[in-house]
């Protein structure tokens, strides 16, 4: 779809160099009108519609409208998932690009592993990762010249490092922008009640963290806000391969 644009300038480290200081100190909505000039309809988010992409997209709204916004369809997402990306869209009048699995990688998957293969080992839960998220974002990024997303550096041990902007060596070296890395989770929820953003209903049944339906879980309080993700395996490399961090 974006591939009908013209080309982008491409983003370097002499300007990632240029900008990074000044942006990794930026309120969020400093951040997107920056991302709607530099980069334009050439940027996307990336939204699951948990509800720091939802609060992203309210934001892009209203200081960053030509930036687009696109989903990964795993085919395995919540039908509260499914309620939010339709509340979003009629609220906010927002085109979501979606981006399914290669149709024959799946089928070949569940004629072969079965339809819970995810639960058999972690490279067996890699590989419906893979082929559900990983390469449909190959897709969705192929011809954009940087994407955002709702990543803030609390959420787990693996996105401490998680910079407002960066340089993204895993998909062609385009833009990544993380224009909530430094927000903490009150100040996403004091957004939404202020603005009155739509949000997943399973957030107020337990689940800060939503993905896909057999591999998430409700948390009890006292547990990490990642516990509810794959549950069964180490917390120290619980990451799908969205995101690939130094
Ligand atoms: S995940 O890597 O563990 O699945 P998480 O659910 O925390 O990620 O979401 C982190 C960010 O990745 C989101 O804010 C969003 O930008 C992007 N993301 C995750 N899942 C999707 C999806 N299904 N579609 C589009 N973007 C997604
Ligand atoms: Fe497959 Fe679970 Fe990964 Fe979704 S989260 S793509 S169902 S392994």
């Amino acid at each position: 779809m974006s591939a009908a644009l013209p080309p982008a300038p491409p983003f370097d480290a002499r300007e990632l160099a240029a900008s990074a200081p000044r942006l990794a100190a930026a309120p969020a909505e400093e951040i997107l009108r920056w991302a709607d000039e530099r980069f334009g309809e050439r940027g996307a988010i990336a939204s699951s519609f948990g509800v720091e992409d939802v609060v992203l997209i309210d934001l892009a709204r209203r200081h960053a409208p030509r930036l687009r916004v696109f989903t990964l369809d795993t085919g395995r997402l919540h039908p509260e998932t499914y309620e939010t990306m339709e509340a979003v869209r009629r609220r906010y009048g927002v085109t979501i690009e979606t981006y399914f699995p290669e149709r024959t990688a799946v089928e070949r998957l569940v004629a072969e592993r079965g339809f819970l293969s995810f639960r058999e080992s972690i490279e067996a839960r890699k590989a419906c990762c893979a082929l559900r998220k990983v390469e449909p974002l190959s897709r969705a990024l192929s011809g954009r010249a940087a994407w955002l997303t709702g990543l803030r550096r609390e959420q787990s041990p693996t996105r401490t490092g998680v910079e407002a902007i960066e340089i993204d060596a895993a998909h062609g070296g385009i833009a990544k922008l993380n224009p909530l890395a430094s927000w903490s989770a009150a100040q996403v929820w004091a957004y939404v009640q202020e603005h009155g953003v739509p949000y997943n209903a399973l957030h107020d049944q337990g689940f800060p963290s939503i993905g896909c339906a057999p591999c998430t879980r409700a948390i009890k309080p006292y547990e990490d806000v990642r516990a509810g993700r794959w549950w069964w395996e180490d917390p120290a490399n619980k990451e799908c391969g969205l995101h690939v961090h130094r």
